[in-house]
């Protein structure tokens, strides 16, 4: 399980995130009646998008947060409080859909998971952070450790983001076949309403946040963002460097 998301700042400012998962959508290429498994579905904006279409959605996350919010926000879908690892849903889906969200799992734990949900011939369509993802980042998040005194061994990565070569292995030994894969650089505006890399960080990098003292932890961003600004501030704009992986497997 992941740590708590603040879902109300996430479906309000991070948008950014379901936005991008129209092209994903369009991979998909849902048909009416469809029944479809979204996973790690977050606030549920694409898993609305998938029901409008007219498919039978399901959409899991493991954050009560998360699925209290997309439960409200659309009353008439079916959303289910479900870790990845465990899913144990005993009904099987067309397609197992995820925008975003696989990098905070484990890979091995969840492969197989997917396909027991999936029916023979069933696809598993999904984009997450792929190898070199937040590189900068990532860095900067270490140096402002080092800087604070703080030991990294304490804060480990709280996603993985795995190489082409590892995602259709781990998809192959669980028994689906890769049809499609896609690794590209997606250079990523981080507008105002989400607070820049400072934002970005209080966000996805709550792991590490977290467990910063209270009076360290503005001190902790600002090391953050003097890191990365000559990297990821470009015209009076803040970028993370986003690398995504976009990826399908099919059920033999
Ligand atoms: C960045 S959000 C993406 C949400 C949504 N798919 C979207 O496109 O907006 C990542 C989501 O993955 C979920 N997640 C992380 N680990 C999970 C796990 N083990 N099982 C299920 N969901 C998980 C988080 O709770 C979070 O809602």
């Amino acid at each position: 399980m992941t740590k708590e998301w603040d879902a109300e700042t996430y479906a309000r400012n991070f948008n950014f995130v379901p936005e991008y998962g129209q092209a994903l959508i369009d991979i998909l290429a849902p048909q009416a009646g469809e029944k479809i498994l979204d996973l790690g579905c977050g606030p549920g904006a694409l898993t609305a998008e998938l029901a409008a279409k007219g498919c039978v959605v399901t959409g899991v996350d493991a954050d009560a947060n998360m699925i209290a919010l997309a439960q409200k926000t659309y009353p008439n879908i079916t959303f289910l409080r479900r870790d990845g690892h465990s899913l144990n849903l005993g009904v099987q889906f067309d397609a197992v859909f995820s925008n975003a969200a696989l990098h905070w799992m484990k890979l091995d734990d969840v492969f197989p998971q997917v396909a027991k949900a999936l029916r023979k011939g069933g696809r598993f369509v999904a984009e997450m952070g792929g190898f070199g993802n937040i590189g900068t980042i990532e860095n900067a998040i270490y140096t402002a450790l080092d800087k604070l005194g703080f030991n990294r061994a304490d804060f480990p990565l709280p996603w993985h983001f795995p190489t082409t070569a590892e995602a259709a292995q781990k998809l192959e030994q669980a028994g689906m076949e890769v049809r499609y894969t896609h690794l590209y650089d997606r250079p990523t505006l981080l507008s105002d309403e989400t607070g820049g890399v400072r934002g970005w960080v209080k966000m996805f990098g709550r792991a590490f946040v977290e467990k910063i003292p209270s009076l360290q932890q503005d001190k902790f961003l600002q090391l953050i963002e003097t890191e990365v600004r000559p990297h990821l501030f470009k015209d009076g704009k803040w970028y993370a460097d986003y690398r995504r992986f976009h990826f399908v497997g099919v059920k033999k």
